[in-house]
């Protein structure tokens, strides 16, 4: 039988965010800084380590596991990872979130290795837009990813747009029609401040609620009570009953009251909130200890009673995280 993980304030943990690199061949404004440096080898958790510590959230009551980055795919092993912990007893889905780069040619070992579902970030249709927004990247290798992806056979597509004004934001009408004309979900996403990437984050600054009021313009909107057990707050479309459109609005509509998620970074420190330091050292852990669970558990239902009620970010101003969004498992 498997116990509930719960936190200080009675919300129970049934979802875990697993990183498994900080690495990316993107440099998106939004997450880096232009020039990076990467985590050392040793200070990375093995695939056995990482398999370790999925098995024994799941031993825990967690449901949903989302396997992160940096970019995801670009860790070698990867698929046999995603293959080993899909088929753990008590998971009911394993799902991850890419840039897409990589899936023309992983899309479909992923969806047979048992990944469920799939997140792409995808911020513009334009080329020019595209490099300048991830630095490194090219669109039509992304744009290809989706192809890929929309073929492979998994449940549920869904694109991630981090909505910047005077990057992206007057693209959001073009970027739902290609998401409804292909029957993704679409969800737009208010930039967090993590790290210092070199730029007030608060001048681009857009809320959901303007977005959504350009939706509205071409879109006749119905509200729904929908739930992916994210953050994610939808709206359905009258004459596309096929796509979702998402709000991630961390600024604007605080979602911490329903948080169920704790996140795993590729260093092995549990984060608890997305917006908080704080954080437990289980590589550590898992090194001192690397056949005995039971201290692993004890310290991590310790942990969780740290958890914050809430994140504080704020819009523009210091910066109030000083890690990097790669380094926090997205
Ligand atoms: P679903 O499981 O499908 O709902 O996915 P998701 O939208 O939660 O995951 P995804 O990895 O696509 O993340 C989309 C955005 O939500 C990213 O910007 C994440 O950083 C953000 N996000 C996810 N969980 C949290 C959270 O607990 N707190 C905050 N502040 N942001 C989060
Ligand atoms: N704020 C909001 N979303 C971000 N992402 C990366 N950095 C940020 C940020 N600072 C998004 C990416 C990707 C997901 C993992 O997180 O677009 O879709
Ligand atoms: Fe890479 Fe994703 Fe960060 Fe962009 S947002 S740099 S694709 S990890």
């Amino acid at each position: 039988m498997t116990s509930a993980l719960h936190d200080g304030f009675g919300r129970t943990i049934d979802y875990l965010r697993l990183s498994v690199t900080d690495r990316c061949d993107f440099r998106c404004v939004y997450c880096m800084a232009e020039d990076m440096t990467f985590l050392p080898r040793q200070q990375v958790l093995s695939l056995e380590e990482l398999y370790r510590l999925a098995q024994l959230f799941v031993g825990q009551g967690v449901k949903k596991i989302r396997i992160t980055g940096g970019e995801p795919l670009v860790r070698k092993g990867i698929v046999e990872l995603c293959k080993h912990i899909a088929t753990l007893p008590g998971l009911r889905e394993l799902v991850m979130t890419s840039n897409g780069s990589q899936l023309p040619k992983l899309a479909r070992p992923l969806a047979e290795a048992g990944v469920k579902r799939i997140n792409i970030s995808l911020d513009t249709l334009d080329p020019t837009r595209f490099h300048a927004i991830t630095r490194t990247g090219q669109l039509a290798q992304v744009l290809n990813g989706i192809e890929a992806a929309r073929e492979a056979g998994f449940q549920r597509i869904k694109l991630n747009t981090v909505v910047m004004k005077g990057r992206n934001a007057d693209e959001v009408l073009d970027l739902v029609d290609f998401a409804v004309t292909r029957r993704l979900d679409i969800t737009f996403i208010e930039e967090m401040p993590l790290g210092d990437v070199g730029r007030d984050r608060g001048e681009s600054y857009c809320s959901s609620d303007e977005v959504r009021a350009q939706i509205a313009t071409r879109y006749r909107l119905l509200d729904s009570t929908e739930q992916s057990g994210g953050p994610a707050r939808y709206v359905r479309l009258e004459d596309h009953p096929d796509s979702r459109i998402g709000f991630i609005s961390p600024h604007s509509h605080n979602f911490c009251a329903t948080c169920n998620r704790v996140r795993l970074t590729v260093e092995g420190r549990l984060l608890l909130c997305l917006g908080h330091e704080h954080s437990l050292d289980l590589r550590d852990l898992v090194r001192r200890h690397p056949t005995d669970d039971q201290p692993i558990l004890a310290a991590l239902d310790q942990a969780l009673l740290r958890k914050p009620q809430h994140h504080d970010f704020s819009v523009g101003g210091d910066i109030q995280v000083l890690r990097f969004m790669n380094a926090s498992g997205g």
